[in-house]
């Protein structure tokens, strides 16, 4: 029988790039979704019987689970928030960050003395966990959209979570990391009847990352 196409649900934007780049060096080649001037959202390389396509992160899972996707990559922030039935496969070392409590100096002090404050983010779900149930710390989430760095600056709220790379934007807000909460990295998922039904395949791919990614 004929192999089918597997189809890869990528993080639109860097992690993309970083990406492709890696299934390069296995000799995949798929040049159009490195055209920046492009619209198109899907792509293929017919040799490998690969297919792409570009999605916002945190759709990513979502397209993974329903099987719209066999394999998915995307950062760990997200899966870890969005609480979706995949399986990660492999951590692919590449798009290192952290996720943080930051705010300014001053809002140490309620973090130390558990003082019921405000958190803003993008990440509910990652935040209550770490207040709630690591730090037994009663807070108000505020669900924000982006940039949360605005919050504590325009006293929204007194800390925000989320997550820190260079910590620029921290820094040309006035703001600092006041604890850190996990470390992050991009991870391949599957679902799990992909993973049964094109387990060899599957399997194979991975383990040709492995040999050619430093991770
Ligand atoms: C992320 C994050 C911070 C910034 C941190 O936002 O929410 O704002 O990057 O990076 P830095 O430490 O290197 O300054 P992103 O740029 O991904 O935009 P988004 O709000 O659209 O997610």
């Amino acid at each position: 029988m004929e192999d089918r196409y597997l189809t890869i649900a990528l993080c639109k934007g860097r992690v993309a790039n970083q990406t492709m780049e890696l299934l390069e060096n296995l000799g995949i080649r798929c040049d159009e979704i490195k055209d920046k001037s492009t619209r198109k959202l899907i792509f293929q390389d017919d040799e490998h019987k690969l297919r792409f396509f570009l999605a916002k992160g945190p759709d990513v899972p979502t397209y993974v689970e329903y099987g719209a996707a066999d394999l998915g990559v995307v950062g760990s922030d997200i899966i870890e928030e969005e609480q979706r039935r995949v399986i990660e496969l492999l951590d692919l070392g590449f798009g290192k960050c952290r996720m943080c409590v930051c705010g300014p100096k001053e809002a140490k002090e309620l973090l130390l003395h558990r003082e019921q404050i405000r958190v803003a983010t993008k990440y509910p779900v990652i935040a209550k966990d770490y207040f709630h149930n690591k730090k037994y710390q009663t807070v108000d989430i505020i669900k924000l959209n982006g940039p949360v760095e605005l919050g504590p600056i325009v006293e929204l709220s007194d800390v925000i979570v989320d997550i820190v790379e260079t910590g620029s934007t921290l820094r040309e807000n006035g703001l600092d990391v006041l604890e850190e909460i996990s470390p992050i990295s991009s991870r391949l998922i599957v679902n799990r009847v992909s993973l049964k039904m094109q387990k060899e395949r599957i399997e194979k791919l991975v383990e040709d990352i492995k040999s050619k990614n430093v991770l």
